[in-house]
């Protein structure tokens, strides 16, 4: 199982997300030990002086009073006893000592008196008045609790201070601090849940137009190989993104020169071989051996056919920068028509359901270097036209031998020909497929060839995309 998201949008919204965790998670345990101990001082002044207070009242009553006031003093998280000697206390944790001497200070500072004074903080149980002051076992959760948060001391655990009253009596004061409630807890889940939702939204939007920008740039990616004459990309999108996209058009121009310049050079190449293989022929005329003579000819018509179809093929580029729609059931048609006439077997079914944006000349010899092929190695032509939304597909169909699965893709290699039709003499350069799959993916589409089962032909497949216009990329 992967735990980690594929894409940049989960990625990125996991690191806000947990990021916005974290930060939440330590700015509440900051806060709570910030607010806690400000209770904890607050409570723990108020109940020494309480404290002080009610030992300075004790101090000047008789007996007999001092039971009536303590009567009235007693209350859930107060109270006081007067023994005849101090009263033996368990004593605490020693990480409570330095509160216990602080409480004692104090405590000392508002008697405003040298009586002896000792405070003690240990468990006493939760009953509202503790019995004797026996100390009372409490759980090893709250003793954890207690030992390291002394400002949220559990509700077991008692201040227990002992004064000696100038006539000798201790009075015993046992007070719990009211405590920092550890359930605000549940108030922060809520809290958590809805600073999360705010950023994980907004977050989403965020990443979401950066992660859309740069899905397009990869969709525009892959097809600059397959068509290099789609529309630039809009530029949309944070300056980063946008400086990429910008970038990337260009590359995408500069690459669709490149192509052309190239195509232009190779065509100039292809015509200028013309004349010399034109003189070689003038010479081939002067050697003696008629056998030699005969060879060096055919070698001689090889390379014009080779120099003619590749000029032909840059020139088909080269002169038709932009695209036209265009009727391809009619082109195919008429290209049948052509075929037809000259006696050859070949029959057209389907329509297309509308114009195709391409370059005219360019798919015309597509379309009729599959023809060709079909007639030539495979005695007739079945030409079938498909079109949906997704594509424009024109399928033509032979009755030959069709092609060792094998070299079903090598074929499309500029000269390269099966040994079988080599042998024919059939006259082929070898260019034709490797001329239609250009023409095609410069449209955006592809050839493929398929066997029809039982080595019955070929079935060559040229696939046109059709966009949300219809009409095949502009
Ligand atoms: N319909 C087909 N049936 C059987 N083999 C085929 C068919 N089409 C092409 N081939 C094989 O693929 C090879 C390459 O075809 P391609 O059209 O590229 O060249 P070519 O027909 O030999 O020459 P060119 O088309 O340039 O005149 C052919 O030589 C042939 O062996
Ligand atoms: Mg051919």
């Amino acid at each position: 199982m992967r735990l980690l998201p594929r894409s940049l949008f989960g990625r990125t919204l996991l690191v806000l997300v947990a990021g916005l965790m974290l930060a939440e998670i330590a700015s509440q345990v900051v806060n709570f030990f910030d607010r806690g101990s400000g209770v904890y001082r607050l409570g723990a002044q108020q109940t020494a002086l309480r404290i002080a207070q009610s030992a300075r009242i004790l101090n000047r009553l008789t007996p007999v009073q001092r039971d009536a006031v303590v009567e009235e003093m007693n209350g859930p998280n107060f109270s006081v006893i007067l023994s005849a000697a101090p009263v033996t206390v368990r004593k605490g944790f020693a990480e409570h000592d330095r509160y216990e001497q602080a409480l004692g200070t104090l405590i000392q500072r508002y008697l405003r008196s040298q009586w002896s004074t000792s405070v003690q903080i240990t468990s006493l149980g939760r009953a509202s008045r503790p019995k004797n002051y026996e100390a009372v076992d409490t759980s090893p959760l709250e003793q954890w609790i207690a030992r390291h948060f002394y400002f949220v001391l559990p509700g077991t655990y008692s201040i227990v201070s002992q004064i000696k009253l100038e006539d000798g009596t201790t009075a015993v004061f046992y007070a719990r601090i009211p405590q920092e409630p550890l359930s605000r807890i549940e108030s922060l889940l809520p809290r958590l849940l809805l600073t999360l939702t705010i950023f994980a939204a907004l977050g989403a939007v965020a990443v979401r137009a950066i992660t859309r920008s740069l899905a397009r740039l990869a969709r525009a990616a892959e097809q600059v190989g397959a068509n290099p004459e789609g529309a630039p990309l809009p530029e949309h999108g944070p300056s980063e993104v946008r400086s990429v996209i910008h970038a990337f058009n260009r590359m995408r121009l500069d690459l669709r020169s490149y192509v052309l310049e190239r195509a232009r050079m190779l065509g100039a190449i292809s015509h200028d071989l013309q004349t010399p293989i034109t003189r070689l022929r003038l010479r081939a005329e002067m050697i003696p051996d008629a056998g030699s003579r005969a060879k060096f000819v055919r070698d001689l018509d090889e390379m014009e056919a080779m120099a003619g179809s590749a000029l032909e093929f840059f020139k088909t580029l080269g002169n038709e920068p932009q695209r036209q729609p265009l009727d391809v059931g009619a082109l195919v048609g008429s290209l049948c028509e052509d075929w037809i006439e000259t006696g050859r077997d070949v029959s057209v079914q389907g329509v297309a359901r509308g114009p195709y944006n391409s370059h005219p000349q360019a798919l015309r010899r597509c379309i009729d270097n599959l023809i060709e092929n079909a007639l030539r190695y495979g005695g007739r032509a079945r030409i079938s036209i498909e079109d949906d939304v997704g594509s424009l597909r024109i399928a033509v169909r032979d009755e030959g031998p069709g092609i060792p699965v094998d070299d079903l893709e090598r074929v499309f290699e500029p000269f390269f020909r099966l040994e079988q039709s080599r042998n024919r003499d059939s006259g082929g350069t070898g260019l034709g497929l490797a001329i239609a799959r250009n023409i095609a993916r410069w449209h955006g589409g592809d050839i493929h060839l398929r066997n029809v089962p039982g080595g019955k032909g070929l079935i060559a497949e040229l696939v046109l995309p059709r966009t949300a216009n219809g009409r095949g990329p502009a």
